[in-house]
This record gives C-alpha cells, sequence and structure tokens, in this order.
C-alpha cells in the first residue's frame, strides 16, 4: 500500500516544526512541494530547507509541481474555489500514481497546519472517494500562523470562556465582524477588511511574515493603528511582491 503523510511545517520559522512531523518527514521517500504565485520561490525553498535541515539520510526525492492557480475573472468564489480544487486532485493524482511506489511513503509540506484553510485533506479524501487509486494518508499537525500570531503579540486569543472565531478577509468585509464571539481572528485578507470596521471598538493584533525574517507585528486600538498597518502593509508588499497577514480583533472593554 502506498502512503500520504500531510505534515503541518508551521507557518515560517522552520524551529516550529514539531518532533513529530521531523520523524514524519524522515519517514517519507518523496516529497512533493507545490506553490503558486509571486512566493512561490522563497515558500520551495523554505520547505527544502527544512528536509536539508531535519532529514538525516539524504536519500529523499522531491518532486515540484506546479499549483493551479484560482480563477480570478469574476466567477463567483465558492464556484472558483471548487473549480481549483478539481484541478489540484488532477494534479495529486498524478504525483501519487506516477511518483511514489507501492510500499513508498509520500508527503505533503502543508504550510502552517493542514487542517486551517488548506484543501490537502479535502483533496486526498476525494482521491479516495473515487476508488481509482489506493493509499493511506495521516496528518500531522503543525503551529498555523494564528498560534504564531498570538504567541508574538503575547496574548490569548478568546476572553475566559467565550468564543473566537476565525474567519476570512473576504467574510469581515461582508458582514462585520461575527455576531457570535467577541474575538476573531482573520486570514486571507487581501482587502484590508479591518479598516472597515474602524467606527467599532476594537483592539487589533496585526502580523505580517509572523515567524521569518521579515516579520513585522503592530498593535493597538483599531481606530488608532489602522492607518499605519495600512502603510506598513503597502510597503511592505511592494518591497516583497507578496504578502501574508494574520489579524486578531478584540472587543474591547470585555472582561477577563
Ligand atoms: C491558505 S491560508 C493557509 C493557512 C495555514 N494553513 C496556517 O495554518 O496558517 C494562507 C493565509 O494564512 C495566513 N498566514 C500564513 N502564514 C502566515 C504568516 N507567516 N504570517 C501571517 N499570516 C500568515 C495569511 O492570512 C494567509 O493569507
Amino acid at each position: 500500500m502506498k502512503k500520504i503523510l500531510v505534515i503541518g511545517i508551521g507557518a515560517g520559522d522552520p524551529n516550529y516544526l514539531t518532533v513529530q512531523a521531523i520523524e514524519a518527514l524522515n519517514a517519507a521517500d518523496v516529497f512533493f512541494v507545490m506553490d503558486k504565485g509571486p512566493a512561490k520561490d522563497k515558500l520551495v525553498a523554505l520547505r527544502k530547507e527544512i528536509c536539508a535541515r531535519f532529514i538525516s539520510d539524504p536519500n529523499y526525492r522531491i518532486v515540484e509541481a506546479t499549483s493551479p492557480e484560482r480563477r480570478r475573472d469574476g466567477v463567483e468564489y465558492k464556484a472558483a474555489v471548487d473549480e481549483l480544487n478539481r484541478d489540484k486532485q488532477q494534479v495529486f493524482e498524478g504525483l501519487i500514481e506516477n511518483e511514489l511506489a507501492e510500499g513508498q511513503c509520500g508527503a505533503f509540506l502543508v504550510w502552517g497546519d493542514p487542517s486551517l484553510y488548506d484543501s490537502t485533506i479535502r483533496i486526498l479524501d476525494a482521491i479516495l472517494a473515487e476508488r481509482r487509486l489506493a493509499f493511506e494518508f495521516e496528518v500531522i499537525p503543525g503551529i498555523s500562523s494564528v498560534q504564531a500570531l498570538a504567541a508574538k503579540h503575547r496574548v490569548p486569543l478568546n476572553f475566559i470562556g467565550k468564543p473566537v472565531s476565525i474567519t476570512t478577509g473576504r467574510r469581515l468585509a461582508e458582514n462585520g465582524f461575527p455576531d457570535d464571539a467577541d474575538s476573531a481572528v482573520v486570514m486571507l485578507d487581501a482587502q484590508n477588511a479591518y479598516a472597515q470596521l474602524a467606527g467599532e471598538d476594537l483592539d487589533i493584533y496585526w502580523g505580517a511574515y509572523v515567524g521569518t525574517p521579515d516579520e513585522i507585528l503592530v498593535a493597538g486600538r483599531l481606530e488608532e493603528v489602522k492607518d499605519e498597518i495600512m502603510r506598513v502593509r503597502m510597503q511592505a508588499r511592494e518591497a516583497n511582491g507578496w504578502i501574508m497577514d494574520t489579524y486578531l480583533l478584540r472587543k474591547r472593554g470585555v472582561r477577563d
């Protein structure tokens, strides 16, 4: 039987790798490295650095595949993501079928944690459901950008006994601050959605490229720091050609 390991590698700092992830890296024969967009070179390089640093027997193979990109030509978001995942499924199937021999172990190195805004698990389930390929797979958790952000700001995500919502910039822009939480973590925000909430009494803990040498952190009352975040964010995006940022919004005045 072929085996696939879905290994969370943490959201930027190679030191985020867990002992379990390092053991999993050492168990794999083939690494499938897939990235896309302007950050591709840097993200692929980081994965190679992780392999070189943590694998004791250099007798492994790295197979690079180009990850398909989401259509951005006005197609509805969910439909575009479904289409993207179908395209990705084909790429994954090709890798598992052609690059992995029976009895071998292949690994996908997933940024952060595989359970959070990542489709690797969903795609492997879809392949298995079609029953054309047979393999077993295991998921190794990683330190997500959410945990890394909270640690860098030294802030808990939730107030005592209260819920925290994890959402996207797109949803925040469409629906405002979630009704059912006092704290919200926002990911995948390409549109500075926090700036639309400036009238609300919120604190923001913002971080870009968290855990990497380019890390930038800004925190404070949203009203007071939103312009600074927008300025720093734009400058960083221009300088690097891409940006990865996440932030925590918390209602002010909620007591722990
Ligand atoms: C496709 S999601 C992947 C999330 C990933 N699985 C995780 O556990 O963090 C990409 C989003 O994660 C966030 N992100 C990932 N790495 C980050 C980092 N090092 N610093 C800040 N945000 C990051 C950003 O919001 C980015 O838009």
